[in-house]
């Protein structure tokens, strides 16, 4: 069988985001199941589960073959193209009805990430990028900001862990804080990226990510222009932390993270 095209691979993305979007909206607002997972405050809905069987009924359709790693089911499959899921990025958000959540699908063969979608269905707003294709809001190309420093100011968003007992994040937001840097936490890491992406954001870090958050977000905010890595600036897996920023703010950036800035 020949290699799927990137532009086929996007649509099915798409496609998924969408269902996942659209089911969200049919249940916002609504009672709907909600528990906790890890944590008291690592909530989960039902709507997390309604919108990943959805999309892995879109991506199956087309690609019965590929594999496909969803938050809340897992990886299932082990085929060369590995579909990575997060159905419902801000479940805290969702679930108090707070307007900040999305979907997020992106494709990866054997670990290089070809295409990704993320959908704001509160906004109607579609991220998209594919390798090397560059990246997209609702069709439209999309690039990082040029803020040159922290102190333009720049504009970061940031996420804090479900676990009470992981305190890493403390220095490096004590940081940030302490020199004056305007900080958010919006509580959707894919839209967190799809933010820097266009603009919006001057640049995000964040510990303890799952592959999930960042799958289709990374590769927006590269194909927008943008630079992605750990907190050593090495990009790839991100170990603990990572760290997304428009080219000129990343090394700063970093260094205040680290703490050598
Ligand atoms: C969470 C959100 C949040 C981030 C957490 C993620 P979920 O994802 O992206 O902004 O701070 O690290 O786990 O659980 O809502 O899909
Ligand atoms: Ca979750
Ligand atoms: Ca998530
Ligand atoms: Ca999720």
């Amino acid at each position: 069988m020949s290699a799927p095209l990137l532009t086929d691979l996007l649509a099915v993305a798409v496609q998924a985001a969408r269902e996942a979007g659209r089911i969200h909206q049919q249940y916002a607002g609504r009672a709907f199941e909600v528990r906790s997972k890890t944590t008291f405050s690592d909530l989960v809905t039902e709507v997390d589960a309604l919108a990943e069987a959805a999309i892995r009924e879109v991506v199956a359709a087309r690609y019965p073959d590929h594999a496909v790693l969803g938050e809340e089911e897992g990886q299932q499959g082990d085929g060369e193209y590995r579909w990575v899921v997060d159905p419902l990025d801000g479940t805290v958000n969702y679930a108090h009805g707070f307007p900040v959540y999305c979907a997020s699908v992106a494709v990866e063969h054997h670990g290089q990430r070809l295409a990704g979608a993320v959908y704001d269905p509160t906004r109607d707003e579609l991220f998209t990028a594919t390798l090397g294709g560059g990246a997209h809001l609702n069709g439209a190309a999309i690039h990082v900001s040029a803020t040159a420093s922290l102190r333009a100011p720049a504009l970061i968003s940031t996420g804090f862990p479900y676990d009470a007992t992981e305190r890493r994040f403390m220095g490096p937001l004590e940081r940030l804080l302490a020199g004056g840097v305007p900080l958010r936490r919006p509580g959707a890491a894919a839209l967190d990226l799809c933010y820097v992406a266009c603009g919006r954001l001057d640049g995000y870090w964040e510990i303890g990510l799952k592959p999930w958050d960042s799958a289709a977000g990374a590769l927006i905010v590269t194909e927008a222009g943008g630079l992605v890595s750990d907190v050593h600036g090495h990009p790839g897996p991100h170990g603990e932390m990572l760290v997304a920023a428009n080219e000129r703010l990343h090394h700063e950036l970093l260094a205040v993270l680290r703490g050598d800035g």
